[in-house]
C-alpha cells in the first residue's frame, strides 16, 4: 500500500447550486444548498484514501461544529487525523457557487488553516515514514516549504499542486519532485498559455510535471523524454469542485505502487471523471473498485 502524508487545508464547503453564477450587484435564486467537507488538503487526503492509500493529514481545524464534522469525515474515509490540530480559530470555509455546467467560483476564508505556518513536533517524523508528501497552497507558504524540505531530506517524493496560483519561492520548487498545476496555474507560473510550452518551461525548475487539462486529460513532462498526453473519459459534469484534488490523490497512490506513468495518469483521470459526475468535493471521490471499473471501460 502507498503511504501518503498530506500537509494542507481543511475547509467546510458551503455550496449553492445555481443555473448561472450572479454578476456583481445581481441576486439570483439558487436551487439547492449543501455543506460538504472540502479544502484542497483534505480533498487530496480523502481521494488518496478512497483510492487505496494509507493516508495521514497534517493541518488544522477550528474548535467548532464544522471542525468536528471535518475531522469525522476524514476519519470516516480512513484518514489518520492525529496530526490535524484543533485551534481557537473558526474552521476554514469555502463559499462556492456551482452552475448548471458544473463549473464553479470559490471564495476561501482560511480561518484555522492560517495557523498552519510551521511543522509541529512529530510532523517531520510522520513525513519521513511516507512514500509521498502531497502539498497545495491553501496553508501558509512557510509550512509548505518546511514540509517539502523535510520530505526531501528523508528521500520522500514531494507532489505539489500549486493552487491557488501564486508565485512559488525557489526553495519550494527545489524541493518538489512532481508539480501538478492546471493549465491556468501553469500559465501563471510560466507566462506561457500553451500547456506544452509551459510544461517544458517548468522542467527548468522541477524534474517532473503533470498539467491537468480538465476534460482534455493531462500532459506529462520529464527531462530527456517526449511529452506524453493522456486523455480523460468523456462524461457530463455536474460539479467539478475537487476534481483536480481527486486526480492528484489517485495519481499519488498509483505512482506509489510503481505503476507506469501512462497507466497512473489514465487511472487518475478515471477517478477525476467519476468525481465530476457527482456533487460536492470529498463527497464525490470514488473508491478504488469504482476507479478500476471506469479504468477498464
Ligand atoms: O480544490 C477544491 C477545493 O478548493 C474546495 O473543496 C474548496 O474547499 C477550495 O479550497
Ligand atoms: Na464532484
Amino acid at each position: 500500500m502507498t503511504d501518503i502524508v498530506v500537509l494542507g487545508s481543511t475547509n467546510m464547503d458551503l455550496v449553492a447550486y445555481v443555473e448561472k453564477a450572479p454578476q456583481r450587484g445581481e441576486t439570483v435564486t439558487g436551487r439547492e444548498f449543501r455543506t460538504v467537507p472540502g479544502g484542497k488538503g483534505a480533498n487530496q487526503a480523502i481521494a488518496a484514501a478512497h483510492a487505496g492509500g494509507t493516508v495521514s493529514m497534517i493541518g488544522a481545524i477550528g474548535n467548532d461544529s464544522f471542525g468536528a464534522r471535518l475531522r469525522s469525515a476524514l476519519e470516516h474515509s480512513g484518514v489518520n487525523t492525529d496530526h490535524l490540530r484543533t485551534v481557537e480559530f473558526p474552521s476554514g470555509t469555502a463559499h462556492i457557487v456551482v452552475d448548471d455546467e458544473g463549473g464553479n467560483a470559490i471564495v476561501v476564508v482560511p480561518g484555522a488553516n492560517g495557523t498552519v505556518d510551521h511543522l509541529a513536533p512529530g510532523d517531520e517524523g510522520l513525513i519521513a515514514s511516507a512514500d509521498a508528501l502531497l502539498l497545495q497552497l491553501e496553508v501558509p507558504l512557510p509550512a509548505v516549504v518546511a514540509g517539502a524540505r523535510a520530505a526531501r531530506g528523508h528521500g520522500v517524493r514531494t507532489i505539489l499542486t500549486p493552487a491557488p496560483a501564486r508565485p512559488l519561492p525557489p526553495e519550494l520548487l527545489a524541493a518538489t519532485d512532481l508539480l501538478v498545476p492546471n493549465e491556468h496555474e501553469a500559465a501563471a507560473l510560466t507566462g506561457r498559455t500553451d500547456p506544452r510550452e509551459a510544461a517544458i518551461a517548468l522542467l527548468d525548475a522541477v524534474p517532473e510535471v503533470v498539467i491537468t487539462l480538465g476534460a482534455a486529460g493531462s500532459l506529462y513532462a520529464t527531462r530527456g523524454a517526449e511529452l506524453l498526453t493522456v486523455p480523460a473519459p468523456h462524461v457530463t459534469a455536474v460539479d467539478s469542485t475537487g476534481a483536480g484534488d481527486t486526480f492528484v490523490g489517485a495519481l499519488a497512490v498509483a505512482l506509489g505502487e510503481n505503476r507506469p506513468v501512462r497507466e497512473a495518469l489514465t487511472w487518475a483521470a478515471a477517478a477525476a471523471a467519476l468525481s465530476v459526475q457527482r456533487p460536492g468535493a470529498s463527497a464525490s471521490m470514488p473508491y478504488r473498485s469504482e476507479i478500476d471499473k471506469q479504468y477498464a471501460s
